[in-house]
């Protein structure tokens, strides 16, 4: 089959590779319709993440067709399915509390020190990330084995046509979590840092959730736009000081819940984000953290902070004061994306949310090479890249 490769920093190419098997009674084979090119993937294609290996196979935003079952998959041949990007045995101790991305059973045992020497503990199995999250080959191909099928697919109704439904996989549950993580209050303001597809869809959520107002903070006016049309007020952090500017617009307290949408490749030319840049290039440090610490300065005292941004090893410079001080609670993680399947494919098929808006790029899966790079190069203009391999097909 073809798929798309990973063989180093800003080097993705379109190779052979050979079809994936069944390997255990619970997987099932899901031949990809739609795909989609997540912030995410950039950590990966700018060399962020550990443990690449030259020919792994991205992607964890895909849906598709069943095509083939193990003994154990509830699915059933020519279902449509969205499938999270979180591989979760739902038997675990953390799959019963619903902490999906905390399953114990679906990282092997060979890939699992990393994560143990880095966080304490090993690193639930993703799709197409890397050997620390257990080596699984991604959904950016033809087809791909779904671990544990009977557990996170989502089988979608006829008539929800795959655009609607396809960020269901990972940043629609994103945002919802991380608007979610805020504990909105009625009379609430949230700001949301990065106007990315993660920050657009936790804008969209904290409405829905019932914010009295959102602000919204990036640097690239077409996402402002797409964020101010959506109903926040909008801060471009080039041309104001953005604490200030939250403080006027919050009668000097400040929001009252903070969500980082951008994680550990902050842009801007702040003192602190410059020294992280060195360092990350020198290989001192890991992290551009300049957002986190802006959250933590700007959040008013009592409030609440939500890390949906990924961040990857050590951060410096945190404004621990600032945290305790004011008494700041915080939630963050990888979605538990299981767990918020039905009530969002709900909320779509109700007419609630559409994701559609999001969309700026509609490319063959052969042409995904170019589908990163533009990504990657044109962040206003490109909001999502979805990528389908039947393009011909389609077309025709
Ligand atoms: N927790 C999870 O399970 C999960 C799932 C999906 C994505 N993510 C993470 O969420 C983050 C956002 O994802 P995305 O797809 O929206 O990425 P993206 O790269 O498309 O968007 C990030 C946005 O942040 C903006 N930004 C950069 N520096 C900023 C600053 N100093 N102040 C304000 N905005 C700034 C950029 O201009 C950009 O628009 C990434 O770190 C991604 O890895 C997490
Ligand atoms: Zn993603
Ligand atoms: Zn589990």
């Amino acid at each position: 089959m073809r798929a798309l490769t990973w063989h180093g920093k800003h080097d993705v190419r379109m190779d052979t590779v050979p079809d994936p098997k069944i390997v255990n009674p619970r997987d099932a084979i899901i031949k990809i319709t739609s795909t989609a090119i997540c912030g995410s993937d950039l950590h990966l294609y700018d060399s962020m993440i550990p443990s690449m290996e030259k020919g792994d196979i991205l992607g964890h935003e895909f849906m598709g067709e069943v095509v083939e079952t193990g003994s154990g998959s509830t699915l059933v041949k020519g279902q449509r399915v969205v499938v999270p990007f979180v591989i979760a045995c739902g038997k675990c101790f953390h799959c019963e509390k619903q902490q999906f991305s905390g399953c114990e059973n679906s990282n092997p045992a060979e890939t699992q020190d990393l994560g143990e020497v880095a966080y304490g503990t090993p690193m639930t199995g993703l799709f197409g990330y890397s050997h620390m999250t257990g080596g699984y080959a991604g959904g950016q191909a033809e087809y791909v084995r779904v671990p544990y099928s009977d557990v996170g697919p989502i089988v979608i109704p006829d008539g929800l046509e795959d655009e609607k439904v396809l960020f269901l996989s990972d940043i629609l549950p994103t945002g919802w979590m991380a608007s979610e993580n805020c504990q909105i209050e009625p009379g609430d303001t949230v700001a949301v840092w990065g106007c990315g597809p993660v920050g657009l869809f936790a804008i969209q959520s904290a409405l829905i959730q019932g914010a009295h107002k959102v602000i919204a903070i990036d640097h690239h006016p077409h996402r402002l736009e797409l964020a101010a049309a959506m109903g926040a007020q909008v801060i471009n952090y080039h041309d104001v000081k953005v604490r200030e500017a939250l403080m006027a617009m919050t009668g000097g307290i400040g929001p009252d819940a903070c969500i980082d949408a951008v994680g550990m490749e902050s842009h801007g030319f702040s003192i602190d984000n410059v020294v992280d840049a060195v360092k990350v290039a020198t290989r001192l440090g890991t992290d551009r953290a300049h957002v986190l610490r802006e959250v933590l300065m700007a959040c008013r005292t009592g409030g609440r902070v939500s890390i949906p941004g990924v961040y990857g090893g050590m951060g410096d410079k945190i404004p621990i004061g600032a945290l305790m001080e004011k008494g700041l609670q915080i939630r963050t993680g990888q979605t538990h994306v299981q767990k918020y399947l039905r009530p969002l494919l709900d909320l779509i098929g109700e007419g609630v949310i559409d994701t559609t808006f999001l969309i700026s790029h509609r490319l063959p899966l052969e042409s995904a090479p170019d589908g990163y790079k533009m990504f990657k190069e044109n962040q206003n203009e490109v909001t999502k890249v979805v990528l389908k391999p039947d393009w011909r097909k389609e077309a025709a």
